[in-house]
């Protein structure tokens, strides 16, 4: 940098002085050295020569009219020429001369009279001064360009990267949103299932109920008839047995070998039993007529015992020992229940759906082999009573293994199950969450101790309000 510093450079120079002969000398000496020059001989000449902006000026300070430092004032006022450097020439040689001279804006001072090698290198000095100068205000230019070009990168970088976040906040929503979509669908689809099946299961139950009904009427109806007609012929055979006490041989024999006497005595009891068993099956049809009327879809006011008594009715079979199996003990403890609003096919479901998982829970209890449980009298408990607020309360309780408490926090999840594929589809609970809740502004509630059991309380209000 020093080296190039020291090359000469040339460039436009304006000397002001109103003495001629020192214009005439400084033009020639700058010219040699291959500067382009032009001279004026006044300040207000000077003025007019700097609008064609040369690069350096060379000012007398003792001039008529304007002096050099008026002319500097002036040259620094407008922005046009306020950045040419001005070098002063004076024989003026006081420090206070010296002081103003940079004072109003001078670059550089040469005292007359002046020695030409001092003046070229004040010259060559300011000229490449200026021109640094320039270059480095050329390359703040581009640095500042540079600048503007990043930041507005940064800015178009950061608008991007905030459409991406928006658009990926955007996707996360709208897969969540698709997600619940399918988990809706898949719950509708569970419940069109379950309800469908309930129905079905209802119609079936009301067939079989219509058929075995007529036949069974028409044993208990003729049972009566039957009856009084044997009361008479056994009366007859008596009459006659009075009437010839000594009967023929062949006719004796007959009577010893029918047993007569036992006849007389059993037949009487006979059709008592047959008696009470068509009345067992009346009420069982009974029964299976209250679960298929119930298994309607309208809301209505019902009497809550009658739906858990044809359910269980129901589940009779798997209630009743098996080969392999005991027998479950079904303990009810029913309280004063006015008659409940409520959709009885929907509640139906719910009391089969939560006596069923009791007794798939006991099944452990019931089995031949030794297991933890084996001491234990396989029971469900179902107690029912009125509670403040016009509610009632329906709690349906088994004495099997109860739930641990991770699965307990999980229960009512729709597809969670514990039983193996295939047997159970995890849907059960779900289901009746969504019926107690939102069907009949009830509660659900599981209550489990692991090892000892499980209850689970359904509480509904007596009232539908819609
Ligand atoms: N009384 C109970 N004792 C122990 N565990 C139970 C009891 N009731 C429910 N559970 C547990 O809750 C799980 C979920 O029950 P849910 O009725 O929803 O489904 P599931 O019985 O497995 O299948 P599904 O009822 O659809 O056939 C069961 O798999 C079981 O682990
Ligand atoms: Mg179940």
């Amino acid at each position: 940098m020093s080296d190039a510093f020291l090359q000469p450079i040339t460039g436009h120079i304006l000397i002001v002085d109103d003495v001629p002969e020192n214009v005439q000398l400084l033009s020639r000496t700058l010219s040699e050295q291959g500067h382009k020059v032009r001279g004026v001989l006044s300040g207000e000449m000077a003025l007019r020569a700097s609008k064609a902006l040369p690069d350096l000026i060379l000012l007398d300070i003792m001039m008529p009219d304007m002096d050099g430092y008026e002319v500097c004032r002036k040259l620094k006022a407008s922005p046009l020429t306020a950045n040419i450097p001005v070098i002063f020439l004076s024989a003026l040689d006081a420090v206070a001369d010296k002081v103003k001279a940079f004072d109003v804006g001078g670059v550089d001072y040469i005292t007359k009279p002046f020695q030409l090698k001092e003046v070229h290198a004040r010259v060559n000095h300011q000229l490449k001064l200026q021109q640094l100068q320039q270059q480095l205000m050329a390359q703040a230019e581009t640095l500042n360009q540079k600048n503007v070009r990043l930041q507005q990168e940064i800015r178009d970088r950061e608008q991007i990267e905030a459409a991406l976040r928006v658009s990926e906040v955007e996707e996360r929503n709208k897969k969540h949103q698709l997600s619940q979509t399918l988990e809706q669908l898949q719950q509708a689809q569970a419940q069109l299932v379950q309800q469908e099946k309930m129905s079905g299961l209802g119609q079936l139950v009301a067939g079989v109920a219509h058929e075995i009904n007529n036949p069974v009427t028409f044993i208990y109806g003729n049972l009566q008839c039957a009856e009084n007609y044997a009361q008479d012929l056994l009366k007859a055979l008596q009459i006659y047995q009075r009437a010839m006490p000594t009967l023929p041989t062949e006719l004796q024999t007959e009577v010893e070998s029918l047993e007569l006497e036992f006849i007389q005595e059993d037949f009487p009891k006979l059709l008592q039993s047959i008696n009470v068993g068509s009345e067992r099956i009346r009420e069982i049809v009974q029964s299976l007529r209250i679960f298929s009327r119930h298994s309607e879809a309208e809301i209505k006011a019902v009497d809550i015992h009658e739906g858990i008594d044809s359910t269980l009715t129901i589940l009779k079979s798997r209630l009743r020992a098996q080969a392999d199996q005991a027998a479950v003990t079904v303990l009810k403890d029913y309280g004063d229940l006015p008659t409940v609003e409520c959709y009885p096919g929907r509640l139906n479901q719910v009391l089969m759906n939560i006596l069923t998982n009791g007794i798939d829970a006991l099944e452990i209890l019931r089995r031949a082999e030794e297991t933890a449980y084996s001491h234990r009298q396989p029971t469900i408990r179902i107690q029912t009573k009125s509670l403040p607020g016009d509610r009632i309360g329906i709690y349906i309780s088994d004495n099997g293994p109860g739930i641990p408490k991770e699965v307990q926090s999980r229960l009512f999840d729709p597809f969670f199950t514990t039983k193996d594929i295939g047997k159970g589809t995890g849907l059960g609970l779900s289901i009746s969450y969504k019926i107690i809740v939102d069907h009949h502004q009830g509660e659900l509630r599981c209550l489990s101790v692991p090892g000892k059991g499980a209850m689970f309380a359904i509480e509904i209000p007596v009232v539908q309000t819609p």
